[in-house]
């Protein structure tokens, strides 16, 4: 399991220059792996961020975990989808593998749900009496699952709504009947971290687009009962529903992927579990380290303790040591998806050995037992894909799929990314989503400007200047700028001798010497050539260069008409 900061960043003392790459932070270390934010310089100040994973150093000495861990990444960077993460390069600098892949903003699912479970909830009991109403919240109270607040009226409850998070509301489904539909709109719409709505009473209606359940009953042991079980979940359903979809997107993508002449890669995943799939501060959802756990698997019957937290979303056929295929996967995310509705892993026992022999005997509680009215389908779909022989299971992703856009068409379930970023907001403070978005990336608050002042506002924007600046004069290319009046008026960017640009194309270049880059581009004697004086350094051509190239143009002209002419004669 992977070890991450409060953050999911480990600051380095000073980046650290890596290959073509400058580590700025470690972001975890895995079972296997470092993870790090690093950059890679491009031409004309162009740079872009990326994850790197480093094969942690003591591994690097099995040459056969090496070259397993680089032939999937190399399989897998044919896989190109929106909601698979990017695998950029694959290689080994400085003795040690790594894969460059794309950065995503954000935090693993594993991550988000243990920091859902990790904040202090809300419940809002809004009932049309108010001793039933105060039973309710007393014996939800005694859970001591949640802070409970109570709402007696339409007013009072939209207030109660509008001053802080609502993870959980009870509904009189009578007494305020008539307010029952807009408040639930409103409350939908600005909280994205409602898991549900107990509507209590015995009218009204079930719907999953609303997240509500009817109790028919108000009497509070039972409402407290329906209560616990809401509140174990991490994510609404809908978001769940949505995450999901994306996962179940990406593997029928990968499971049918060919490469370019056409030939089938025969991709599997093999370690679905929480901490692969990453969910950005923008709401978008990535599948990451496809087909890295055949090397991993390898290892774990070596290095045990390292990887429990991947077990319990191995299939039966992998906790039984046979081969795994496309079915494997379906089995895991079923897994996962059963865990995220249902607030508890199916199968986790207390160590490796319980859990895996759970995976291979035991038939988990049915969904509805531990989520009573959510769509049955989902309930359906989960008891498919987790059965023990791939048979009886689906037989692509494609048809899990299918199922789940189902529930999704028919209950009207809110794909909008937003939501599920609003979620993160929530759950990890805005101002955390913020700092991650933005100082993670290694925008903001420096680099300073080329004049040495601190970026302005923080802005990527200012922060990309800011950051050219900064990386062109660390290769000591940069011109000073003229006064600090002017550079701060304009915040423009600053100005460097583009004739340099024609010196080493690399994508990350080495600062070289002002005098030696100088010399080579037009210095005649050659610089470093053995006898020759090496030229000042001089940022001007000189005039000659200019005689020579004249001269040589016109002699290219000449020969093009007398060419024309030739060919018009004949
Ligand atoms: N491309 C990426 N962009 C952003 N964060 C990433 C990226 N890849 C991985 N991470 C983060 O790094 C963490 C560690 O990843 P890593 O794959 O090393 O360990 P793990 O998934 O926890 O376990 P395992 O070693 O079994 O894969 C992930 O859980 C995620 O939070
Ligand atoms: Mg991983």
């Amino acid at each position: 399991m992977a070890e991450t900061g409060p953050l999911g960043g480990l600051t380095l003392d000073a980046p650290v220059r890596f290959g073509d790459f400058t580590l700025l932070k470690r972001i975890a270390t895995g079972g296997t792996a470092e993870i790090y934010l690093a950059r890679r310089h491009g031409l004309e100040g162009f740079v872009r961020h990326l994850a790197i994973k480093r094969v942690l150093p003591h591994l690097a000495d099995n040459p056969d975990f090496v070259q397993l861990i680089l032939d999937e990444a190399r399989l897998a960077a044919h896989l190109h989808h929106g909601h698979i993460i990017e695998i950029h390069q694959v290689g080994v600098s400085d003795n040690q593998a790594f894969i460059a892949m794309e950065y995503l903003p954000g935090m693993d699912l594993g991550r988000l749900v243990r920091a859902a479970r990790r904040r202090r909830r809300r419940v809002v009991v809004a009932h049309g009496d108010p001793g039933l109403a105060r039973a309710l919240a007393h014996a939800i109270d005694a859970l001591d699952l949640a802070d409970v607040v109570v709402a007696p009226g339409p007013e009072a409850l939209r207030e109660v709504t509008d001053s802080g998070p609502v993870d959980l509301l009870v509904l009189d489904t009578a007494g305020l009947a008539a307010t029952r539909d807009p408040v639930l709109a409103a409350v939908q719409a600005a909280h994205p971290e409602l898991l549900r709505t107990i509507l209590v009473g015995p009218t009204g209606g079930r719907g999953f687009g609303t997240y509500s359940v009817v109790e028919p009953t108000s009497n509070p042991d039972e409402v407290a009962r329906l209560a616990a079980q809401v509140l174990a979940m991490a994510l609404p359903p809908e978001l769940t529903v949505q995450v999901m979809r994306a996962v179940f997107d990406a593997l029928d993508y990968a499971h049918t992927a060919s490469d370019f002449a056409g030939r089938p890669l025969e991709v599997v995943h093999r370690d679905i579990n929480p901490s692969n799939v990453l969910v950005s501060i923008n709401g978008s959802v990535k599948l990451v380290d496809f087909g890295i756990a055949r090397a991993t698997t390898t290892l774990r019957r070596e290095v045990r303790g390292n990887f429990v937290g991947t077990y319990a979303y191995m299939s039966p056929e992998q906790a039984s040591g046979r081969a795994a295929d496309g079915r494997s996967d379906l089995f895991s995310v079923g897994t996962l998806l059963y865990e995220l509705l249902a607030g508890v892993n199916p199968f986790a026992g207390d160590n490796e050995f319980a859990t895996m022999r759970a995976i291979r005997e035991c038939t988990p509680e049915p969904l509805d037992t531990l989520q009573p009215g959510l769509p049955p389908v989902l309930g359906e779909l989960t008891a498919r894909a987790l059965a023990k022989v791939p048979d009886a299971r689906h037989l692509t992703a494609r048809d899990m799929l299918r199922d789940l856009e189902g529930v999704i068409r028919r209950d009207g379930v809110d794909l909008n990314p937003k939501r599920l970023a609003g979620f993160l907001a929530v759950v990890h403070g805005q101002a955390g989503v913020a700092a991650f978005g933005v100082s993670d990336t290694g925008y903001a608050p420096q680099p300073p400007h080329a004049n040495g002042e601190p970026s302005t506002d923080g802005s990527p924007r200012d922060a990309v200047r800011g950051q050219l600046a900064h990386d062109v004069a660390a290769a000591g290319r940069a011109k000073p700028t003229a006064s600090r009046e002017e550079s701060t008026q304009e915040r423009e960017e600053p100005t460097y001798d583009r004739s340099l640009d024609r010196e080493p194309t690399t994508l990350n270049p080495r600062p070289l010497p002002p005098a030696a880059v100088d010399g080579a581009a037009v210095g005649p004697a050659g610089v470093g050539q053995p006898g020759a004086e090496q030229a000042p350094a001089t940022r001007g051509t000189p005039p000659w260069v200019w005689g020579i190239m004249a001269a040589l143009a016109a002699a290219a002209a000449a020969g093009w008409w007398l060419f024309l002419q030739g060919r018009g004669g004949a």
